[in-house]
C-alpha cells in the first residue's frame, strides 16, 4: 500500500520543509491538488509551482486535477508519474487519457470520482485506467470530515477490476485520519491520501505512517 502525502495540508509557505519531512519520513508520494476555481471554488497553483517541486523532490508526483477542461491541462502530465482528472468534468475521459499518455507515454493517468458521483463507469474503461480515486470528501478543500457512504465504492471498484489483466490502484482522498484508515484499508483500498492528518504535526509523521503501515 502506498502513502501519499497531499501538501496543501502542511506550511505551504515552506513547501521544501514539506517535501523534506516527507521524504525523511517515509511518504511514498507527493499529492499535488490542482484546483482552478471553477470546478472547485478554490485556487491552489499551477504547473510552474509543479515544475519547482518537481526539481525539488526525488520523490514521485501525484497529481490530481480538480479542474473544467482537463485536456488543457496536458503539460502537467510531462512534471509528474500520475495524473488524475475527474470524471465530472468530461464526456470524454478516454481521450483525455489518450491525450496525457500521447504527450508523457511512462505517465500513469487516473479517474477521480466525486462523492456522489457512482463509479458504474469504469466497467468501460478496461485497459484505459491506472488509478481509481475515490473522493471520500467533495473535492475543494483540506481538512473536512470523510464521508462514510463512500467507503461502498471502493468495494464497488475492487470487483469491477477483479478479473482485469491490469488491475488499477484503488486510491482514497479526503478525511483520512486515525479513525478511519484501516476501514478504507479493509475495503480494498491500496493508496491513501493524507493531507491535515499527515501534515498538522511534522515530528508525529513517521509514527503514523508507521501504525498505517503496519495496519495498527
Ligand atoms: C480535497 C483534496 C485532497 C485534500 C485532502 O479536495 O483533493 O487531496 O488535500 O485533505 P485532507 O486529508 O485534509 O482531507
Ligand atoms: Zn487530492
Amino acid at each position: 500500500m502506498f502513502i501519499a502525502g497531499s501538501i496543501i495540508g502542511g506550511n505551504i509557505l515552506n513547501i521544501e520543509e514539506i517535501l523534506k519531512v516527507s521524504e525523511e519520513n517515509g511518504v511514498d508520494w507527493i499529492h499535488l491538488d490542482i484546483m482552478d476555481g471553477n470546478f472547485v471554488p478554490n485556487i491552489t497553483f499551477g504547473l510552474e509551482f509543479v515544475k519547482k517541486i518537481k526539481q525539488k523532490t526525488f520523490l514521485p508526483l501525484d497529481v490530481h486535477l480538480m479542474v473544467l477542461n482537463p485536456d488543457k491541462y496536458v503539460e502537467f502530465s510531462n512534471y509528474c508519474d500520475m495524473i488524475n482528472f475527474h470524471i465530472e468534468t468530461t464526456h470524454f475521459p478516454i481521450r483525455v487519457i489518450e491525450i496525457m499518455r500521447k504527450s508523457n507515454p511512462r505517465i500513469k493517468v487516473g479517474v477521480a470520482v466525486n462523492p456522489c458521483t457512482s463509479i458504474s463507469f469504469i466497467e468501460n474503461m478496461e485497459g484505459y485506467l491506472d488509478n481509481i480515486l475515490i473522493m471520500s470528501v467533495e473535492p475543494g478543500f483540506a481538512g473536512q470530515k470523510f464521508i462514510n457512504n463512500t467507503l461502498k465504492k471502493i468495494e464497488q471498484a475492487k470487483k469491477i477490476t477483479e478479473n482485469w489483466k491490469s488491475k488499477p490502484i484503488i486510491s482514497v482522498d479526503g478525511g483520512i485520519n486515525s479513525e478511519n484508515y484501516k476501514i478504507v484499508l479493509g475495503k480494498g483500498a491500496n493508496y491513501i491520501v493524507c493531507a491535515s492528518y499527515l501534515y498538522d504535526d511534522y515530528s508525529k509523521i513517521r509514527e503514523k505512517i508507521l501504525m498505517m503501515r503496519k495496519g495498527l
